[in-house]
Order: C-alpha cells, then structure tokens, then sequence
C-alpha cells in the first residue's frame, strides 16, 4: 500500500490557508470528503488480502487522526480569531468623561406656592384643597352668583357638561371647607388658606387659561377688615422681604362678599392688583348653616403667578407654561 504520511503536511499547510470555516469546510473535502483521499484509501481496503487489510486499516486510521487533529485545530484558531476581532470591534472607551446628569428643580410657581403656604402656616392658616372640576352649585350658586352673572357665561369659562365646569376661581373650596367642619359639628374661628388651579377662557401676556389662585378665609366671631389688611399686608412684607410694602383697598363687586374691594400693593411708586376680597357674604354663610349673626370672616383671592412675576421679576406670563428649560431652569435651586 503506497505511503499516506504525505497527506498529513499536505493536509496541515491546505487548513493554514484557511482564514474562515467555509473555506476550511471545503478543504476538508479534499481528504475527508466522500471522495477524499483517505475516504478513497479506506475503501481501497477491501481489495486487500484478509491479512493485509487489519495493518494498512491501522496505518490509514493513524494518518486520518492526524489530519483530523489538524482539522479541529485550524477551526478552533479561526472561531477564535474572530471572537477577538469582535470583541475589539464592541471594546468600551472608559476613560471618555461621562454624561452630564441633569438635576431638574421645582417649577417657579411651585416654588411660590410653597413659599405662600409656609408664610401662612407661620400665623396659623391651615391648607384646604377641593376639586378642579366644579358642579355648578359649588363654582357659583352656593357663592350667591346670579343666574346671568358674565362668569357663567360659556366665552369666559370651560363647561364639562351642563352640571359640571372647571372651577374659574378657589372659592369654592371657602364653601367646601365650611360644608366639612360643620358636618364634624365643629364651630369657628376657621382659618385657612386654599391654593390651587384654576381656568378661564383667557390668554394674553398677564392672563393665562390655567393659572393659580391662593384663597384666604378667616371666620370667627369678632373679625374685620381691619384684620383682612393686617394680614394682607403682613403677608405681603414678609413675601417680597420688603418692609415698606402697603396695601390699598379699592372699592369693588364681588356676589360672594360684602362689601367686596380690589386689593391694590405699592410698588415701585405706584399700585398693582393682586387680588380681590371682601367680608363674607350673609348668603354665602346660610348655604353652608352659620349664623351669620354670630359670625363674620374675611375672605380674599390672589392670582400666583402674578406675584410669582413680581417675585422674579417676569414680564409674561406665558413663560412659566411654555415649558423652555433655559428659562425654568434659572429657578431651580
Ligand atoms: C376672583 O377670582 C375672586 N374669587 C377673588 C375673591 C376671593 C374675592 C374671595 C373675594 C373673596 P378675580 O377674578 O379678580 O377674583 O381674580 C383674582 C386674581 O386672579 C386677579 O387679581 C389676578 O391676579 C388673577 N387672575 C385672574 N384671571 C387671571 C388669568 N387669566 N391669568 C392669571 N391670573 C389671573
């Protein structure tokens, strides 16, 4: 039988040249294909005597290994070669800086909100809070606003349905509040401050769809106007850090107080409105069943975002909603 150890080399130096498992593929063929050399050498088998045929079976199997070996060999190098290359290919820069991490802060309006609740809760004011969406009775009949009062109108408030609106100012919750501590047969003096959103059907540069109010209520037996404008005007020193700061009341209309005023602040020379006021309307106590007789309270609304761009010193509303980070985020702390 003719000497196969050749193949072996042959065999070596064909799966060197190899650099992928197809190629590799089709140079196993040559040897251990269905007509490879070695497959055609064990075939060849049977035309040997029967004493011959177990000692050249040896041999053929010994060189068979070898070029197996070498087979498995070449295909380990290459699966490996191209694991390497691809983990080159995805490799991390960890010494690129990282990301910057953006921190975000409050809004400037919750930022004022917050500041009016601490100042209130500093001379004993609760905070109450009621629904954003009103039934009619709650938004105007129970705070004395007559059938064809403009408020009622639909061009100046957003109706859910011919029972429902969103709440076009905090009073309601005034009625909310009296309703509650009444049902826990609680009596006055109740003092508290309701801040909260509101919309009209509204939109210029001072006046914005939805925009915040904080509503005052005080009820107790001996309390004035006189009370109103201390508290007011306390309020407005300690909110603005400014000592000089004076309140004016203009006379004003409001169904749900009498007599009612528009609240004016001084401000650089002149007079700014921030907000409406008034004692408490007879009407308005007989719906929520105190003795209007035995009791009076004052009762105020300010408009946040007015005193927020006071605060800051903002010429449009708009800018607190327009949602732009280059301007809410001079605000975050
Ligand atoms: C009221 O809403 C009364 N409920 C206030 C009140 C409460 C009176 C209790 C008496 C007793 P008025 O409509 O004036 O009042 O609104 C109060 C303040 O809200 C205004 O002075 C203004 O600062 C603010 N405001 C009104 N409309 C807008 C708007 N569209 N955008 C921003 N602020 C507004």
């Amino acid at each position: 039988m003719e000497n196969l150890d050749h193949l072996i080399t042959e065999s070596q130096a064909d799966f060197a040249a190899c650099d992928n498992t197809t190629a590799l593929d089709d140079a196993k063929a040559k040897y251990l294909g269905k007509t490879g050399a070695l497959t055609s050498a064990l075939k060849g088998l049977g035309k040997l005597s029967a004493e011959e045929r177990p000692k050249a079976g040896a041999v053929i199997n010994v060189v068979k290994q070898s070029v197996e070996a070498a087979l498995n060999s070449r295909r380990e190098a290459i699966l490996d070669a191209a694991q390497a290359k691809q983990l080159a290919g995805e490799s991390l820069d960890i010494t690129l800086p990282a990301r910057a991490q953006s921190t975000g802060g409050l809004h400037p309006v919750t930022l004022t909100l917050q500041r009016i609740e601490q100042l209130f809760h500093s001379i004993g004011f609760d905070v109450a809070t009621g629904p954003e969406i009103e039934t009619d009775f709650y938004n105007f009949t129970a705070l004395n606003i007559p059938e064809n009062h403009p408020a009622r109108a639909m061009h100046d408030t957003f109706y859910v349905d011919d029972d429902h609106v969103l709440r076009t100012h905090t009073s309601p919750v005034q009625v909310h509040y009296m309703e509650d501590v009444l049902k826990d047969n609680k009596t006055p003096p109740l003092k508290i401050i309701a801040p909260g959103r509101v919309y009209r059907v509204d939109s210029d540069a001072t006046h914005s769809p939805m925009f915040h109010q904080v509503e005052g209520l005080w009820v107790d037996e001996d309390i004035s106007f006189a009370n109103l404008k201390g508290v007011v005007q306390d309020f407005l020193q300690k909110f603005f850090e400014r000592d000089d700061l004076t309140v004016r009341f203009r006379p004003s209309f409001f169904p749900f107080t009498e007599p009612s005023a528009e609240m004016d602040m001084s401000w650089n020379g002149g007079w700014l409105e921030i907000g409406g006021c008034g004692m408490v309307h007879p009407e308005v106590f007989k719906h929520v069943n105190i003795d209007s007789e035995k009791y009076q309270g004052f009762a105020f609304g300010l408009g946040v975002e007015r005193l927020a761009m006071l605060r800051y010193g903002v010429n449009d509303l708009r800018h607190f909603f327009n949602n732009d980070l280059r301007f809410l985020s001079q605000f975050s702390k």
